[in-house]
Protein backbone atom coordinates (compact mmCIF):
# COMPACT_ATOMS: atom_id res chain seq x y z
CA UNK A 1 0.00 0.00 0.00
CA UNK A 2 1.41 3.63 -0.89
CA UNK A 3 -0.06 7.09 0.05
CA UNK A 4 -0.34 8.42 -3.46
CA UNK A 5 -2.26 11.52 -5.27
CA UNK A 6 -4.84 11.46 -7.57
CA UNK A 7 -6.93 14.56 -9.41
CA UNK A 8 -10.73 14.42 -9.16
CA UNK A 9 -13.44 16.31 -11.24
CA UNK A 10 -16.83 17.05 -10.18
CA UNK A 11 -18.52 17.43 -13.39
CA UNK A 12 -20.90 20.52 -14.40
CA UNK A 13 -24.41 17.85 -13.69
CA UNK A 14 -22.88 17.82 -10.21
CA UNK A 15 -22.90 21.01 -9.84
CA UNK A 16 -25.94 21.85 -11.50
CA UNK A 17 -27.97 19.72 -9.09
CA UNK A 18 -26.29 20.70 -5.93
CA UNK A 19 -24.67 17.60 -5.03
CA UNK A 20 -21.41 18.00 -4.76
CA UNK A 21 -21.19 18.04 -0.92
CA UNK A 22 -23.13 14.38 -0.93
CA UNK A 23 -20.09 13.30 -3.40
CA UNK A 24 -17.75 14.58 -0.84
CA UNK A 25 -18.96 12.70 1.37
CA UNK A 26 -18.89 9.74 -0.13
CA UNK A 27 -15.17 10.58 -0.81
CA UNK A 28 -14.44 10.96 2.98
CA UNK A 29 -16.06 8.21 3.83
CA UNK A 30 -13.93 6.19 1.41
CA UNK A 31 -11.33 6.97 3.47
CA UNK A 32 -9.73 9.46 0.57
CA UNK A 33 -8.47 12.95 1.88
CA UNK A 34 -9.85 16.29 0.05
CA UNK A 35 -6.24 18.04 0.39
CA UNK A 36 -6.98 20.96 -2.35
CA UNK A 37 -10.05 21.89 -4.18
CA UNK A 38 -11.77 24.86 -6.40
CA UNK A 39 -14.64 25.47 -8.21
CA UNK A 40 -14.05 26.64 -11.56
CA UNK A 41 -16.13 27.18 -15.47
CA UNK A 42 -13.60 25.48 -17.79
CA UNK A 43 -12.94 27.78 -21.39
CA UNK A 44 -13.08 25.27 -24.49
CA UNK A 45 -9.43 25.65 -24.58
CA UNK A 46 -8.96 24.50 -20.93
CA UNK A 47 -11.57 21.59 -21.39
CA UNK A 48 -9.49 20.20 -24.80
CA UNK A 49 -6.24 20.31 -23.35
CA UNK A 50 -7.27 18.23 -20.38
CA UNK A 51 -8.75 15.65 -22.27
CA UNK A 52 -6.28 15.59 -25.00
CA UNK A 53 -5.83 12.50 -24.38
CA UNK A 54 -9.46 11.63 -26.43
CA UNK A 55 -8.78 14.28 -29.37
CA UNK A 56 -9.34 10.99 -31.76
CA UNK A 57 -12.79 9.48 -30.23
CA UNK A 58 -16.08 10.28 -31.10
CA UNK A 59 -17.12 11.82 -28.51
CA UNK A 60 -14.89 14.17 -27.95
CA UNK A 61 -16.41 17.20 -28.87
CA UNK A 62 -19.75 16.52 -27.13
CA UNK A 63 -17.53 16.03 -24.25
CA UNK A 64 -15.87 18.81 -24.27
CA UNK A 65 -18.96 20.81 -24.99
CA UNK A 66 -20.65 18.86 -21.65
CA UNK A 67 -17.70 19.74 -19.63
CA UNK A 68 -17.94 23.49 -20.29
CA UNK A 69 -21.80 23.70 -19.79
CA UNK A 70 -21.36 24.81 -16.45
CA UNK A 71 -18.69 25.09 -13.16
CA UNK A 72 -17.24 22.32 -12.02
CA UNK A 73 -15.05 21.12 -8.94
CA UNK A 74 -11.45 20.43 -9.20
CA UNK A 75 -9.63 18.27 -6.83
CA UNK A 76 -6.94 16.73 -5.48
CA UNK A 77 -7.30 13.38 -3.00
CA UNK A 78 -5.00 12.03 -1.37
CA UNK A 79 -4.83 8.32 0.56
CA UNK A 80 -3.65 4.28 0.18
CA UNK A 81 -3.61 3.65 -3.54
CA UNK A 82 -5.74 6.65 -4.14
CA UNK A 83 -6.12 6.20 -7.87
CA UNK A 84 -7.45 2.95 -8.26
CA UNK A 85 -9.19 3.15 -4.65
CA UNK A 86 -10.91 6.70 -6.19
CA UNK A 87 -11.91 4.96 -9.33
CA UNK A 88 -13.41 1.91 -7.50
CA UNK A 89 -15.89 4.23 -5.61
CA UNK A 90 -16.46 6.32 -9.34
CA UNK A 91 -18.07 3.34 -10.70
CA UNK A 92 -18.22 2.33 -14.52
CA UNK A 93 -18.24 5.08 -16.64
CA UNK A 94 -22.17 4.03 -18.06
CA UNK A 95 -23.47 4.18 -14.39
CA UNK A 96 -25.84 1.49 -15.91
CA UNK A 97 -23.10 -0.85 -15.76
CA UNK A 98 -22.00 0.82 -12.03
CA UNK A 99 -22.05 -1.06 -8.88
CA UNK A 100 -24.44 -0.22 -6.01
CA UNK A 101 -23.12 2.16 -3.68
CA UNK A 102 -20.80 3.77 -6.44
CA UNK A 103 -20.71 7.56 -6.94
CA UNK A 104 -21.72 7.02 -10.47
CA UNK A 105 -24.27 4.23 -9.87
CA UNK A 106 -25.84 6.73 -7.00
CA UNK A 107 -25.54 9.96 -9.20
CA UNK A 108 -24.81 10.08 -12.80
CA UNK A 109 -27.28 11.24 -15.38
CA UNK A 110 -25.95 9.12 -18.06
CA UNK A 111 -22.62 7.58 -19.80
CA UNK A 112 -21.25 11.36 -20.55
CA UNK A 113 -22.98 13.34 -17.79
CA UNK A 114 -21.55 10.96 -15.06
CA UNK A 115 -21.08 13.31 -12.34
CA UNK A 116 -17.26 12.52 -11.63
CA UNK A 117 -13.76 11.96 -13.17
CA UNK A 118 -10.54 10.29 -11.92
CA UNK A 119 -7.09 10.42 -13.08
CA UNK A 120 -6.56 6.77 -14.88
CA UNK A 121 -2.91 6.36 -13.63
CA UNK A 122 -0.38 7.72 -11.07
CA UNK A 123 1.43 9.17 -14.13
CA UNK A 124 -1.90 10.88 -15.63
CA UNK A 125 -2.83 11.82 -11.93
CA UNK A 126 0.82 13.99 -11.92
CA UNK A 127 0.09 15.30 -14.83
CA UNK A 128 -3.53 16.59 -14.52
CA UNK A 129 -2.64 17.54 -11.03
CA UNK A 130 -0.24 19.41 -12.25
CA UNK A 131 -2.97 21.26 -14.60
CA UNK A 132 -5.21 22.40 -12.51
CA UNK A 133 -3.12 23.60 -9.02
CA UNK A 134 0.24 25.07 -7.92
CA UNK A 135 1.89 23.25 -4.82
CA UNK A 136 1.40 25.88 -3.03
CA UNK A 137 -2.47 25.60 -3.26
CA UNK A 138 -1.81 21.28 -2.25
CA UNK A 139 -1.95 20.95 1.40
CA UNK A 140 -1.71 17.29 2.57
P1 LIG B 1 -13.20 10.03 -16.61
O1 LIG B 1 -11.98 10.10 -17.50
O2 LIG B 1 -14.10 11.23 -16.74
O3 LIG B 1 -12.82 9.72 -15.19
O4 LIG B 1 -14.11 8.80 -17.07
P2 LIG B 1 -13.68 7.34 -17.49
O5 LIG B 1 -12.20 7.16 -17.35
O6 LIG B 1 -14.57 6.39 -16.75
O7 LIG B 1 -14.09 7.30 -19.01
P3 LIG B 1 -13.25 7.72 -20.31
O8 LIG B 1 -13.29 6.58 -21.26
O9 LIG B 1 -11.92 8.28 -19.92
O10 LIG B 1 -14.16 8.87 -20.93
C1 LIG B 1 -14.06 10.18 -20.46
C2 LIG B 1 -15.46 10.77 -20.32
O11 LIG B 1 -16.03 10.94 -21.60
C3 LIG B 1 -17.45 10.79 -21.49
N1 LIG B 1 -17.87 9.70 -22.37
N2 LIG B 1 -18.85 9.81 -23.21
N3 LIG B 1 -20.77 9.30 -25.21
C4 LIG B 1 -19.93 8.34 -24.86
O12 LIG B 1 -19.95 7.24 -25.37
C5 LIG B 1 -18.94 8.64 -23.84
N4 LIG B 1 -18.03 7.80 -23.40
C6 LIG B 1 -17.33 8.48 -22.48
C7 LIG B 1 -17.76 10.49 -20.04
O13 LIG B 1 -18.04 11.74 -19.38
C8 LIG B 1 -16.46 9.91 -19.56
O14 LIG B 1 -16.36 9.99 -18.16
MG1 LIG C 1 -10.80 8.54 -18.15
Amino acid sequence: MKTEKTLSILKPDATRRNITGKINAKIEAAGLRIIAQKRLHLSLAQAQAFYAIHAERAFFGELCQFMISGPVVVQVLQGEDAVAKYRDIMGATNPANAKEGTIRQEFAESIEANSVHGSDSAENAANEIAYFFSDLEIVG
